[in-house]
């Protein structure tokens, strides 16, 4: 039998990253951050100055993309040519260029196996956009977050502000709004729901709610 995989989809701040994290304690699975790696490659893009859509060289660099997971510590650095890179990921900035390099169907079938990899007993949790869809669509557990733009953008907000970053409302609110139309109207591995998966709209639900329903849903599943 294979590896148990619980897909964990939806749009940006809906809280994927944090129920993520709470299921791998406890169930001492492996986590793959999916969204961290089309960050790491926009990254990576922007410091060569590749061009956001220039198909051929990003497919190439996604291919050969030198970034490594560094989980010895309580948060997993994302290490790009062994430089953490974990706090330069993680601005909108870099999310919304990661939507761009996303789009293209050559980048995200060169990162197919470097997700698959993941896959490793005891079991994994995976969070990004096409889990459930796309790159794990055997997966036994499919659960796919949903909440309002604003609500979102609200928790995105306070995410980065508790790292000491300043942000206005409205524009948190614009990109996260722009970030996932494109998510869910490109061509390729559109952000939607698995049609074999669990939704949970979190707009009006606490972290600890989340966890108990999905934990609920996992029992069933599994
Ligand atoms: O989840 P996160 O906000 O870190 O993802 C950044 C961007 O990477 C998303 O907006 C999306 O365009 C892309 N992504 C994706 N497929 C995934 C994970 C992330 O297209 N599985």
């Amino acid at each position: 039998q294979s590896v148990p995989v619980i897909a964990v989809d939806g749009p940006s701040g809906v809280g994927k990253g944090t129920l993520c994290q709470a299921l791998a304690n406890h169930f001492k699975w492996h986590l793959l951050d999916s969204g961290a790696i089309y960050r790491v490659l926009a990254l990576s893009a922007l410091k060569q100055n590749i061009a956001l859509d220039d198909e051929q060289k990003l497919a190439n660099l996604a291919l050969n993309l030198p970034l490594t997971f560094d989980t010895s510590g309580s948060e997993v650095k994302a290490l790009l040519n062994n430089i953490d890179v974990s706090k330069d990921i993680r601005t909108e900035q870099t999310g919304g260029a990661a939507s761009k390099v996303a789009a293209i169907t050559s980048v995200r079938t060169a990162l197919l196996q470097r997700q698959r990899d993941f896959r490793q007993a005891p079991g994994l949790i995976a969070d990004g956009r096409d889990m459930g869809s796309v790159v794990f669509k055997d997966a036994p557990v499919k659960i796919f977050l949903d909440a309002s733009a604003e609500s979102r953008a609200e928790r995105r907000m306070k995410q980065l502000q508790d790292k000491q970053n300043h942000v206005k409302f409205a524009e948190i609110l614009q990109e996260i709004t722009a970030r996932d139309e494109r998510d869910r109207n490109r061509t390729v591995a559109p952000l939607k729901p698995a049609d074999d998966a669990l939704i949970i709209d979190t707009t009006s639900l606490s972290i600890q709610d989340v966890f108990n329903q999905s934990i609920k849903y996992i029992n069933k599943e599994l």
